[in-house]
């Protein structure tokens, strides 16, 4: 097949336009690797990429999509064989060259990444770049000392294994509490949909906080110490609520700006409390990283818990879901088809 479908965007009267279209595989991008595309995903990246926020893509027409897994169609790297399966996620891919929303895809060698064994194409982009970053920021408090108390050890202070995920009914959020259930953590998923209760419940959390309580600018530079370690998908005061409430030695890993890329803090619980603000960047993380990162992931993640995190959709749905993910209105994740019919 040398035209295939691809979600092209283009830019009209200042505005961003999406059209399914099929276009020649003569118009792919130079790169040494090209991918039969299976499954792709929406982000928070994705849903601005689309709406055209963020001057993030530069030339159009473009095709979007910041994650896509697959198999191997022709390679002219030795690190890849036709029929390989293999995934990739950031790099710029999807913003700066195009990505994923199309039934064909061509990279530099270097950006693709061999699909870790017993992973599907399909549960690799229900992890996707948002499940990628979840792992992370777990890694990321782990090297700064998080560590699960054993429940039934004598006199342990449970409440050590108390952390906190906000924004955790979306896609960051919904695998971060999936990942820490698993390794032993009363999660506290923040989020501001009561009524999906019985969802995070069902992905692990022990127990609900409500988003605008740690909304407001804090009032004081140190609240109670209440948290052995936190991700964080908010920013804004959300975050500097966080840095008010972690326990003494604690880290916070800072992940998303869903609710503010300004950060009302002061200087106090670094000083008095030894907190740690742990930065997390899963675009340019290097490739010796995310093997770790991958493997974690393959064997880390429940799959039922990931499929109860997922909804299929097609090419088409696509643009309707774009507003709903920045307006915080998109349940864990969408992983899109890219063989299901519009
Ligand atoms: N650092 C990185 O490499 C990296 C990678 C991936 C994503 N991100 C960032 O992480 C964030 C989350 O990404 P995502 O893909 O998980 O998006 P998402 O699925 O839309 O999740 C964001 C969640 O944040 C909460 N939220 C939305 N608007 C809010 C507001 N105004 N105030 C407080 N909470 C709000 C909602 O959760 P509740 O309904 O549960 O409150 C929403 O579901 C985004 O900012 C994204 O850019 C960063």
């Amino acid at each position: 097949m040398s035209a295939f479908r691809a979600l092209v965007l283009h830019e009209e009267g200042g505005k961003v336009v999406p059209r399914l279209e099929t276009i020649d595989e003569s118009r792919l991008p130079p790169g040494e690797v090209t991918v039969a595309v299976e499954y792709s995903t929406l982000n928070y990246k994705d849903g601005m990429i689309l709406e055209g926020q963020g001057r993030l893509v530069r030339a159009y027409p473009h095709v979007p999509g910041i994650d896509f897994a697959g198999t191997v169609l022709r390679s002219e790297s030795p690190e890849f064989r036709p029929g390989d399966p293999v995934m990739l996620t950031g790099w710029r891919v999807g913003e700066v060259q195009w990505g994923g929303y199309a039934e064909r895809a061509r990279v530099p060698a270097a950006y693709l990444f061999h699909r870790p064994e017993g992973l599907s194409a399909r549960q690799a982009m229900a992890i996707g770049t948002a499940g990628f970053t979840a792992m992370l920021a777990v890694i990321a408090l782990e090297r700064h000392g998080l560590k699960a108390i054993w429940r039934k050890a004598p006199g342990a202070d449970l409440r050590a294994n108390d952390v906190l995920v906000t924004g955790a009914a979306g896609g960051v959020g919904s695998i971060a509490v999936i990942l820490l259930s698993a390794l032993g953590y009363q999660v506290f998923a923040s989020t501001g949909r009561p009524e999906l209760r019985d969802y995070l419940t069902e992905l692990g959390a022990a127990g609900l906080i409500d988003r605008a309580a740690l909304a407001a600018k804090p009032a004081r530079p140190l609240d109670q110490e209440r948290w052995a370690g936190a991700i964080d998908t908010v920013g804004g005061a959300t975050l500097a609520t966080v840095l008010t409430q972690l326990r003494y030695g604690a880290s916070v890993a800072a992940c998303g700006l869903a609710g503010g890329s300004d950060l009302p803090a002061t200087v106090i619980p670094f000083l008095l409390r030894g907190v740690n603000l742990l930065g997390i960047d899963s675009v340019m993380c290097p490739h010796a990283e995310r093997i770790e990162v991958w493997q974690r992931l393959a064997r880390g993640l429940p799959p039922d818990q990931l499929d109860s995190a997922t909804q299929i959709v097609s090419l088409a749905e696509v643009p309707a879901l774009a507003p709903r993910i920045l307006k915080g209105e998109v349940r864990g994740r969408i992983v899109i088809d890219l063989a299901a019919s519009d």
